[in-house]
C-alpha cells in the first residue's frame, strides 16, 4: 500500500469499547466515504476490534494507533492491522515499527525528532499533539529547513481547523477523533458518524 498519508484527507482516530462497536464505526465511516481507520490500542477490546474490522469490513484500511510499546507492533500486525501509528518515537519503538513490514507513521513533536526520523530513513510522520505543539504554524516553519518531512497532524484538530492544515504542502492528511463523538458511539448513532465522515471526505488536500 502507499503511505497512510495518501489514502484519505482525514484519518479517523477511533476508540472502540468492543469489537462490534469497532465494526459498526468502520461501516459508518465507509458509508460516509472514508475508507481508512486508526483503531487505537486504548481499550482491552482494541486488538479484537482490529481483527473483526479486517475480517468483516474489507473495504476499509484498518490501522492500529497508540502503539506505545515495541511489542504492540507485532500484536497489531498479527491482528490484521494494515498500518501502524505511534504518538511518539523511541529508538526501540521505531525498530519495532520498521520490523513489522507495515507502513507506519511514528509520532514527532519537535524538529530534533523530525531530524532523527529522517536519519532513520522515515519521511512520513505523525505530528502529535498538533495543536498543543504549535499547530499549523509549526509545520509551516519546519517546511523551510526540513522540506522532505511529511506529516499527519493529529491532536486537537476539528472540522473547522482541518482545512488550514490540509492547505500546507507538507501535510498529507490530518487525524482526529471528531468524526466519532463519544455520545454518537454510545447511542449507536452511526448515521451521524457517516455524516461527519462525508464532510471530512470532502475536504481538499
Ligand atoms: C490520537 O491518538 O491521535 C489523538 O488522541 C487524537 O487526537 P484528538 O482526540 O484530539 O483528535
Amino acid at each position: 500500500m502507499s503511505s497512510p498519508l495518501e489514502i484519505v484527507p482525514v484519518l479517523p482516530v477511533v476508540v472502540a469499547g468492543t469489537a462490534e462497536e469497532g465494526v459498526a464505526i468502520a461501516r459508518a465511516l465507509v458509508a460516509g466515504g472514508l475508507p481508512a481507520i486508526e483503531l487505537t490500542l486504548r481499550t482491552p477490546a482494541a486488538l479484537d476490534a482490529i481483527r473483526a474490522i479486517a475480517d468483516e469490513v474489507p473495504e476499509i484500511l484498518v490501522g492500529a494507533g497508540t502503539i506505545t510499546r515495541p511489542g504492540h507492533a507485532k500484536l497489531a500486525a498479527d491482528a490484521g492491522a494494515q498500518f501502524l501509528v505511534s504518538p511518539g518515537t523511541t529508538g526501540s519503538l521505531l525498530h519495532a515499527l520498521q520490523d513489522s513490514g507495515l507502513p507506519f507513521l511514528p509520532g514527532v513533536a519537535t524538529v530534533s525528532e523530525v531530524l532523527a526520523a529522517l536519519e532513520a530513513g522515515v519521511t512520513d510522520l505523525k505530528f502529535f499533539p498538533a495543536e498543543a505543539s504549535g499547530g499549523a504554524a509549526f509545520l509551516t516553519a519546519v517546511a523551510g529547513p526540513v522540506p522532505t518531512a511529511r506529516f499527519c497532524p493529529t491532536g486537537g484538530i476539528t472540522a473547522a481547523t482541518a482545512p488550514a492544515y490540509l492547505a500546507l504542502p507538507n501535510v498529507g492528511c490530518v487525524g482526529g477523533s471528531w468524526l466519532t463523538p463519544a455520545d454518537a458511539v454510545a447511542s449507536g448513532d452511526w448515521d451521524r458518524i457517516s455524516m461527519l465522515a462525508a464532510e471530512a471526505a470532502a475536504l481538499v488536500r
